[in-house]
C-alpha cells in the first residue's frame, strides 16, 4: 500500500468495519429487543463510509451541515439520519428541516425554541429527541465526562422534565425519545446501566405526562484495545448483559422497554484503520533515547498530544532476524509531537515503512494542515481490492483558499 499510494497514508479495512457492525447486530439480535445502531460519523466520515453504513441498514449520527451534506451526497436515507450538536446554527437547523432529517437531537431549551419558531415559519414538522445529561459522575470511569452534571451537552437532568413538557404547546414537534451520551472509550457495561437507570426514571415521568416516547438512545462510547494489554468493551458479552439489566429497570418502573439505540463511532472504525509512514531520520542520543521521525505526526493523529493516547507500531518491511530496539516515534510538526513515547521495533532504518495500528477513529476526522502539511490520502481495502476513498491533498489544495487583498497585491520586497 505504501509503495502504491505513498505515505503518510491511512488504510481502512472494509471487511473489519462490516465485521464490527455485524458483531453489534448479532449482540442485539440475541436479545430479541427492538434496537437500532447509529454509526457516529464524527469518528470517520466520507462518501464511501456513508455507502458502507447505508448498505448495512443501520443509521447515521451527524453533527454538522458538513456531515449531513456528505450523507446526502452519498444517498444516505434521510429518515435514518440523527442530527446532534450542542450549538446547531439556524442555517443548520433549517437545512435539517428542509431535508427531513430523521431525528433532530435537541440539546438545549434555546434550540427547542428555535426549532419551534422555524417549523412554524416553514410550516413543517420534525421528529425530535432530547439529549439529557444524566449526571453520571466520573468515578465510574475516568473518561466519562460528557454526561456529568457540569457539561455543555444536553439538558441538565433536573430541568429536563420541565423543558420537555413545553413541547405540549409545540404541535409541529414530535418527541420520539430521550438520548444521553456519557463519554468515550468505556470498557464496561456498568456506566451505561447507571445512566439508563436515571434516563428510565425520567422516561417514566414523561410518559405519565403523556409525552409519547418510544426510544431510548444511550449514546456511543464502546472502548477498544489500543494496546494489546488494554481492556475493551466486549459487545457480544456486554450488550446482552446490559439489555437484560435495562429490561429489569423498565419492569421495575412499570414501563414497556423502549426501542434501544446505541451510537458507536470508535468501536466500528478504530481497529479497521492503520496509518503508514516512512521513516525519515533515526536520531540516537547516547544515554537518552532514539528518536525515529516519520513523515506524519500530530497533523494526522492529534490524539497522543490531546489525550495522551497510546498506540502500537510495527516496521512493515522488517526482517525477522533484525534486533528489537526501544525507540520513540515522533512526527515532523514544529512541536514535540511524539506519536509513541516508547515502543519496541525491529531496528528502524531510514526508508522503512512504519505502521501505527488502530488509527481508524478520530484520526482523519481530526487531522489538520498545521505547518501547511497536506492531509494524507485514505485507501479502502476490501478483500484483495483497494482504492482511494479520500485523495491526498495537493500543493494547490493548500493554497486554494488564500487571497491577497487589494492593498497588498502590488507589494514587493523592498
Ligand atoms: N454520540 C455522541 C452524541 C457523541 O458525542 C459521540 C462522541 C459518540 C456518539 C461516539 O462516541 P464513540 O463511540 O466514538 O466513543 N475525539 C475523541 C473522542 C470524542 C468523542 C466525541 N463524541 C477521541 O479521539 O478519543
Amino acid at each position: 500500500m505504501a509503495r502504491q499510494y505513498g505515505t503518510p497514508l491511512y488504510v481502512m479495512s472494509e471487511d473489519i468495519i462490516r465485521k464490527r457492525i455485524e458483531d453489534l447486530k448479532q449482540a442485539f439480535d440475541s436479545t430479541g429487543v427492538k434496537y437500532d445502531i447509529n454509526y457516529a460519523g464524527k469518528a470517520f466520515t466520507n462518501l464511501a463510509m456513508c455507502r458502507i453504513v447505508a448498505s448495512e441498514g443501520i443509521s447515521l449520527d451527524v453533527v454538522s451541515k458538513g456531515e449531513m451534506l456528505t450523507a446526502l451526497k452519498a444517498g444516505f436515507p434521510t429518515e435514518h439520519i440523527c442530527f446532534h450538536g450542542n450549538n446547531k446554527t439556524p442555517d443548520e437547523l433549517a437545512f435539517a428541516l428542509e431535508h427531513q432529517i430523521g431525528r433532530i437531537i435537541v440539546d438545549s431549551e434555546d434550540e427547542l425554541e428555535a426549532l419551534n419558531r422555524l417549523t412554524t415559519l416553514k410550516d413543517c414538522r420534525a421528529n425530535i429527541m432530547f439529549r439529557v445529561s444524566p449526571g453520571v459522575e466520573a468515578h465510574t470511569h475516568e473518561l466519562i465526562e460528557t454526561g456529568t452534571e457540569d457539561s455543555k451537552f444536553g439538558l441538565p437532568y433536573v430541568q429536563a422534565r420541565e423543558i420537555i413538557l413545553k413541547t405540549k404547546k409545540m404541535p409541529r414537534l414530535t418527541v420520539v425519545g430521550l438520548h444521553c451520551h456519557i463519554g468515550s472509550q468505556i470498557v464496561s457495561d456498568e456506566p451505561f446501566v447507571i445512566a439508563a437507570e436515571k434516563m428510565i426514571d425520567l422516561y417514566r415521568l414523561l410518559q405519565e405526562d403523556e409525552i409519547p416516547l418510544g426510544e431510548l438512545n444511550l449514546g456511543g462510547g464502546f472502548g477498544i484495545p489500543y494496546l494489546h494489554k488494554d481492556e475493551a468493551f466486549d459487545v457480544i458479552k456486554y450488550i446482552p448483559q446490559m439489555v437484560l439489566r435495562i429490561k429489569g429497570l423498565c419492569d421495575h418502573a412499570g414501563i414497556d422497554l423502549p426501542k434501544l439505540i446505541v451510537e458507536p463511532g470508535r468501536y466500528i472504525v478504530a481497529e479497521s484503520g492503520v496509518t503508514l509512514y516512512t521513516v525519515g531520520t533515526v536520531k540516537k542520543i547516547p544515554g537518552l533515547r532514539t528518536y525515529v521521525s516519520v513523515d506524519g505526526g500530530m497533523n494526522d493523529n492529534p490524539r497522543p498530544a490531546l489525550y495522551g493516547a497510546e498506540y502500537e507500531a510495527y516496521i512493515c518491511n522488517a526482517k525477522s532476524s533484525s534486533i528489537m530496539e526501544t525507540v520513540t516515534v515522533s512526527g515532523r510538526a514544529c512541536e514535540n509531537d511524539i506519536l509513541i513515547d516508547r515502543v519496541d521495533l525491529n531496528r528502524p532504518e531510514v526508508g522503512d515503512t512504519l505502521m501505527i495500528s488502530n488509527t481508524g477513529a478520530y484520526n482523519y476526522s481530526m487531522s489538520s494542515n498545521y505547518n501547511r502539511y497536506p492531509r494524507p490520502a485514505v485507501v479502502l481495502i476490501s478483500g484483495n481490492m483497494s482504492g482511494v476513498i479520500v485523495k491526498r491533498e495537493t500543493d494547490d489544495d493548500l493554497l486554494r483558499l488564500d487571497r491577497i487583498p487589494k492593498w497588498l497585491s502590488g507589494e514587493q520586497h523592498v
